[in-house]
């Protein structure tokens, strides 16, 4: 295996260490103050989209060491072994081509030889096929009545994405038609849909790339069993179909494999809203939106492959991330979108970030001594000011902040998005600003407090200012930008990823759990399982059955 030098042991890790200790007595509001055109310098535009990244404790210098950094861990000829089908994913001796899926030019991208645009293309004509004939009623259900219930069965990336983009998109839904998911093992999942939908009209959609995941076959079988006991065994043909690469686990599950939608290995499941895995997209807001969303994040695909890393969104994104978690010891980060339909990407941006690069072993197979994924949390604002944002404003942690803020709403109703957009403004210019405690001495004298209330209340009225954050403006979401928005973070992850020296596209950190439970369940069930388990586990499981019992 060839071995690098670690990143963290090279010259110019070393050069932004001490470079970020310069960085102690520098305020962000001076530095806007010296240059009137640091919004400008600090900022990137592709298409609709801008990214202003001058709310960062950054210098012309920082942003020449860290791309110094980039170009020294071969930032650009990892990118473009990715788009070329190498095996990057060297763990499970996979490529990573989820941008395959949006190659819009189908050009070939050769796995093994072997060209992988024409089954992909042929996928995505057969959710064509399939969404149209559903949404037009011509695929009907057993009984003969058109399905307009459209439940996602699945779990992680076979949810979260289909999840974030049909509420993100939700102004383009077929008017008749109603989406449902479930995800979690708790039968309140299961149960809370049953109780809405009807069978005669319903679709359920087995989302799993293995189709072995406990929960979604667990999950499947319940609602393949309310489904016969409505309908009878005849009706499964026309009221489930499958996503999945494992067609034998499919058929054993009882469903035909004509009804299956398949995708490859190449795609992980945190990528994978693109693949057959976004069908209950493609059902709802139909075909042309859904790739419309594919053109999206192929534009953005297109930038990142060849923008120069200096002007390179995801990049410039990456190196920011690992400037202030790996330098600053800003170990979170928070995504707000303000936008009401964008509420879910917080947590689907939580997979991607962190179930790709939450690892502690580099790719040369060492253990690594430096930060990875940061902890990434957040929520639609302004909701979420009335929340966290106390922390992010005077906590003793910073927390870098992403803002996303389509400039037009869908619901232009009288002047709430204008509120919307002077709170999100607001937020980031306060969170660098700051007010030093003599201003804030200064308000409250004009609010005519005595000096001794002045003197008590001045720190606690103050914020230090200086938090970092990122502004990203899109006109609107529709489905090009919300294609955009995403293929941006997951190429902004990917570098990330690069820089630590980490395999970002598997997930074997999500095993051990999986196992455990296994071996718990049938103690529960009153059977023994032979494991040993520690005190205080034992304890719980003889508690929980004797509150069972
Ligand atoms: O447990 C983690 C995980 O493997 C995710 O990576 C994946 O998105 C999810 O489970 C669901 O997996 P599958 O699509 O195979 O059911």
């Amino acid at each position: 295996m060839f071995m690098r030098k670690e990143v963290d042991k090279t010259r110019i890790w070393k050069k932004l260490e001490k470079h970020c200790k310069s960085f102690r007595k520098v305020e962000m509001r001076d530095l806007f103050q010296k240059n009137p055109q640091r919004a400008e310098k600090f900022r990137l535009n592709l298409e609709n989209m801008t990214v202003d990244y001058s709310k960062n404790r950054i210098t012309e210098r920082t942003m020449k060491y860290l791309l110094t950094l980039a170009k020294e861990r071969h930032v650009a000829e990892k990118i473009e072994e990715m788009f070329t089908g190498e095996k990057i994913n060297i763990t499970e001796n996979r490529a990573v081509l989820h941008i395959a899926l949006r190659n819009r030019s189908k050009d070939p991208i050769y796995v093994d030889g072997k060209n992988v645009m024409p089954e992909i293309e042929a996928v995505l004509a057969k959710m064509r096929h399939f969404s149209e004939a559903v949404r037009l009623g011509t695929f009907k259900g057993h009984t003969g009545k058109k399905l307009t219930n459209i439940v996602n069965i699945g779990i992680g990336g076979s949810d979260l994405g289909p999840k974030m983009a049909l509420e993100a998109l939700k102004k383009y839904w077929a008017k008749d038609m109603n989406v449902y998911f479930i995800s979690n093992i708790d039968g309140t999942a299961c149960a809370e849909v049953l109780n809405k939908i009807d069978p005669e009209t319903t679709l359920f959609i087995v989302s799993s790339k293995t189709f072995t995941t406990i929960e979604t076959l667990t999950n499947a079988k319940t609602c393949r069993k309310w489904l016969v006991d409505a309908l009878g065994e005849h009706a499964v043909a026309k009221h489930f179909v499958a996503v999945s690469t494992n067609k034998k686990e499919v058929e054993k599950f009882g469903i035909d494999p004509e009804n299956m939608f398949e995708f490859w290995d190449f795609v992980g499941g945190r990528y994978s809203m693109w693949s057959a895995i976004g069908l209950s997209i493609a059902l709802v807001v139909g075909m042309d939106n859904f790739e419309k969303m594919l053109d999206g994040a192929y534009a953005m695909d297109k930038h990142f492959r060849n923008a120069p890393l200096a002007e390179n969104i995801p990049v410039i994104l990456a190196l920011l991330g690992v400037w202030y978690n790996d330098f600053f010891g800003m170990k979170t980060q928070a995504v707000i979108p303000y936008d009401q339909y964008l509420q879910y990407l917080p947590a689907y941006l939580q997979q991607l970030d962190m179930e790709s690069n939450g690892k502690f072993v580099s790719l040369d197979n060492k253990y690594i001594k430096y930060a990875t994924a940061p902890v990434l949390f957040g929520g639609a604002g302004t909701d979420v000011q009335h929340s966290f944002f106390q922390m992010m404003h005077q906590g003793t942690s910073v927390v870098p902040c992403d803002f996303i803020v389509p400039a037009i709403s869908h619901n232009e109703i009288g002047n709430h998005h204008e509120i919307l957009l002077a709170n999100v403004l607001a937020q980031g210019e306060a969170l660098m600003r700051g007010k030093t405690v003599k201003e804030a001495a200064a308000e409250l004298k004009k609010a005519g407090k005595t000096p001794e209330e002045i003197k008590f209340l001045k720190k606690f009225k103050s914020f230090e200012g200086n938090r970092p954050s990122n502004t990203i403006v899109v006109k609107k979401v529709d489905p090009y930008s919300l294609g955009m928005l995403v293929a941006m973070y997951e190429h902004k992850v990917f570098v990330e990823g690069v820089i630590w020296n980490i395999n970002s596209f598997d997930q074997m950190g999500v095993e051990l759990g999986k196992q455990m439970a296994l071996s718990i369940l049938p103690e529960l069930q009153n059977s023994a399982s032979g494991i040993l388990h520690d005190s205080s586990t034992n304890a719980l499981i003889n508690l929980i059955k004797k509150l069972r019992n």
